[in-house]
């Protein structure tokens, strides 16, 4: 596991941003999985930023999102498929076509965690996915749970990540109550993982995760048994770890 530490929020998303600018310039086809949430807005506008001075060329990759919310019209703004438009997918030359997010509005949710998993294998596994970390050690959407979820599930958020992610809604209320998600098996097919964690606020979990028991109780604890992971944390993030 490759442990980076950045100084400030800026130098955290050029980190991230040159990992993803140096994926997709060694294999221009590459399979992005790709992450929403606060902590990649700016790698997102900064890979944004190296396209347009013509730095790189987005016009070959796909991408596949972890998550989305169940309920949710891709048109509806707080959904994530409207996040990745507004943030990355409008701003750089990839072909939509090619952008891939669980659909929210499907009307069997079985048949619908069957087509993603099946879609990400036949367009060849992921080659780098993003990810962050919920407050209480999810990936995607995979909560603390007994067991790993092995593939895509439809399954129901945490009180604590509807707590956390009503900062974009109304109110809670207005919170879905489920989503889709790559299961945690889905994940770790991907053959580099990268995880983007920042602020104070997140230095507890992360330091449980990495360095504490491997257990789904703390989903993110599974990289841990992962060949290829990269950590890009900023101070805050990584206080508890003093070696970094
Ligand atoms: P955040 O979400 O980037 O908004 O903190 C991370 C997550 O829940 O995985």
């Amino acid at each position: 596991m490759k442990i980076i530490k950045a100084k400030d929020y800026q130098d955290f998303s050029k980190k991230a941003a040159s990992i993803l600018a140096a994926q997709v310039t060694l294999k221009p086809d590459s399979v992005l999985g790709l992450a929403t949430g606060s902590t990649p807005i700016g790698t997102y506008d900064e890979l944004v930023a190296r396209y347009e001075r013509g730095e790189v060329d987005f016009s070959q990759i796909t991408t596949v999102n972890l998550d989305e919310y169940k309920g949710l019209d891709k048109d509806d703004e707080q959904s994530y498929s409207y996040f990745m438009n507004k943030h990355l997918f409008d701003r750089i030359n990839v072909d939509k076509k090619r952008t891939h997010l669980p659909d929210g509005m499907a009307a069997d949710p079985e048949k619908e965690c069957e087509r993603y998993e099946k879609l990400i294998e036949e367009i060849g596994g992921v080659d780098l996915q993003v990810m962050g970390i919920g407050n209480n050690g999810h990936i995607a959407f995979c909560e603390p749970s007994t067991i790993f979820e092995k593939k895509t599930i439809c399954l129901d958020l945490a009180e604590a990540t509807i707590e956390a992610n009503k900062r974009f809604f109304d109110s809670a209320d207005d919170v879905p109550r489920k989503a889709y998600s790559m299961g945690i098996g889905t994940i770790m097919k991907g053959k580099k993982l990268m995880m983007l964690v920042y602020g104070e606020g997140k230095a507890d979990i992360l330091a449980k995760a990495l360095l504490g028991d491997i257990t789904p109780e703390v989903p993110a604890s599974v990289l841990q048994l992962h060949p290829d992971v990269i950590v890009i944390g900023d101070e805050g993030a990584l206080s508890k770890f003093p070696e970094c």
